[in-house]
């Protein structure tokens, strides 16, 4: 019997049908035997709770996802050329470039959208090396760097995903709220939200997506100097460069997440000066909307 979204995220990956006699163990349980030394018990669940979540065979887990980029990278070998996604996180960027640096590898950066951009050597197709695509040395690799999640994160991840479901309708909720009130506010010039009709993919994420995020940019009028403001006065949400979380939260990309890019790249990336990105919480939109409002208005 298949089971929906919310109950397998409720199950934590294990089968509902199967009569569970015991209490999965908290956190300190690493296993140590023959075959595993460095793995742990409430790791192994979480990667079978998501595997299950995402209808896949298999899943890694790895302690931060600056961890799971430096992991993976250690397949890329010495002279292989990798060709990443422009937009990819500034982080990978780092990381990539530093390798790049010690001559070891060549990497392009290329929008992808468009597939043609990966026929390189006039026109002959790009190959995987082996190495990259055998599961096992993903695993090898994250075990080699010591990237693993240590049980208690994992287990803390598990207890959250039961309730992913009911947050991400909240996060979706005032999202799609706040996206419609910054469109019709005075000093927006523009709003980013795949789920407005004005969204240029928008027709493309209602095929993709079951709804949309809570993730919501705008760019403010009045440049800079006015994305600077905004931050100052905002009072729910806080400065933060994360996302997704429950609390809402307000990142001005080129002077915090993008800031390490060159102003060039980041007009190459459309990454404009006077962008702000929200990640909306799970609070009431009244609240966010109204604190939006003073910060914008700046009264
Ligand atoms: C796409 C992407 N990859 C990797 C990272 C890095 O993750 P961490 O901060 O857990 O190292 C981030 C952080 O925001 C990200 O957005």
């Amino acid at each position: 019997m298949d089971f929906e979204f919310e109950t397998r995220a409720v199950h934590g990956g294990d089968d509902p049908q199967k009569r569970k006699t015991k209490k999965p163990s908290v956190i300190l349980d690493s296993i140590d035997d023959e075959e595993i030394t460095i793995e742990n018990e409430s790791k192994l669940r979480l990667e079978k709770c998501i595997a299950s979540l995402e209808k896949a065979k298999y899943c890694l887990c790895y302690p931060s996802g600056t961890a799971a980029i430096t992991s993976i990278s250690m397949l890329i070998g010495d002279g292989d050329h990798a060709v990443f996604f422009d937009s990819v996180y500034h982080g990978t960027r780092t990381n990539s470039d530093l390798r790049a640096a010690c001559g070891a590898i060549d990497i392009t950066f290329a929008d992808l959208r468009d597939a043609s951009v990966l026929d390189f050597n006039g026109g002959s197709s790009t190959k995987t090396p082996k190495n990259f695509l055998n599961p096992q040395n993903w695993e090898k690799a994250s075990q080699a760097i010591g990237s693993i999640p240590s049980p208690l994160d994992c287990y803390l991840c598990l207890r959250g995903m039961k309730t992913l479901h009911l947050r991400m309708e909240r996060h979706k909720e005032n999202g799609f709220q706040v996206a419609r009130f910054l469109e019709s506010h005075p000093n927006v010039e523009k709003v980013l939200h795949p789920g407005l009709e004005s969204h240029p993919q928008h027709d493309l994420a209602k095929k993709q997506c079951t709804g949309f995020s809570g993730m919501v940019s705008f760019c403010i009028k009045g440049g800079i100097e006015a994305a600077r403001e905004f931050a100052k006065r905002i009072k729910v949400f806080t400065l933060a460069v994360s996302l997704g979380t429950i609390e809402s939260l307000v990142d001005i990309p080129p002077i915090m997440t993008a800031s390490p890019l060159s102003k060039e790249t980041r007009a190459e990336l459309e990454i404009p000066e006077n962008l702000i990105r929200l990640s909306i919480g799970i609070e009431d939109a009244r609240d966010l909307i109204a604190d939006l409002d003073q910060a914008l208005r700046g009264e």
